[in-house]
């Protein structure tokens, strides 16, 4: 598939059909996230594959909890509305979880530590691609309390769960989420 056509053609997924996904596709996506850039190429990156139904189905709860927890704490209307249904609905869920030690020169700046974020967040984008050139919907979903994530998968305390991808066939089609023109976004300094 051209490069380009799927950073078109990928829109976020939160309506999925139950059919599984299979190993070997999984395993694809996988490596795609894995050749990703990072900070000296520390590849700060693990990957949790979760298509355990139960484990799903506490997923969805905490991330219900933290949806009820936001809406009070923000009072955003379109909180009490969201349906995070899809996070037991997806056949598979890749949580995405860094380690902040692998972080490169990043460590030393005043900013500190976004280093191995910026690289998960690479591998995230690179698994979505690839997601989408198998013809599967995909989800960046980051609406959870990382300490619970953390004990439901069992994640030692030192690494950080930063997403979890939501994988699995469309059950709607695509929603056109429109971007700014380029033009309001860039300045070029000739
Ligand atoms: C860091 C990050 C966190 C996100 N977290 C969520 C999330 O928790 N729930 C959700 O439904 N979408 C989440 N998204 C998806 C965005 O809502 C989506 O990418 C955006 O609205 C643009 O739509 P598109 O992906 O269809 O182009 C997240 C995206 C990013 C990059």
């Amino acid at each position: 598939m051209d490069l380009f056509e799927a950073m078109r053609g990928r829109r976020s997924c939160r309506d999925f059909l139950p059919a599984p996904v299979s190993d070997e596709v999984i395993d694809k996506i996988l490596e795609a996230a894995t050749w990703a850039p990072s900070p000296l190429n520390t590849q700060p990156w693990e990957f949790f594959v979760i298509t355990n139904r139960q484990i799903r189905e506490k997923i969805f709860t905490e991330a219900d909890r933290c949806r009820l927890w936001a809406f009070e704490k923000s009072g955003w209307k379109w909180l009490d509305s969201y349906d995070v249904d899809f996070v037991k609905e997806a056949p598979a869920m890749i949580a995405v979880v860094g380690d902040p030690k692998k972080t490169g020169v990043d460590m030393f700046m005043e900013e500190g530590n976004m280093g191995y974020q910026a690289a998960c967040a690479a591998a995230i984008q690179n698994m979505h691609l690839a997601a989408y050139s198998f013809g599967l919907g995909s989800l960046w979903f980051t609406l959870f309390d990382k300490k619970a994530i953390r004990e439901i998968l069992g994640i030692e305390d030192t690494k950080v769960p930063l997403a979890l991808v939501c994988l699995g066939q469309r059950a709607s089609d695509i929603r056109e989420v429109p971007r700014r023109p380029v033009k309001d976004k860039t300045q070029y300094l000739r």
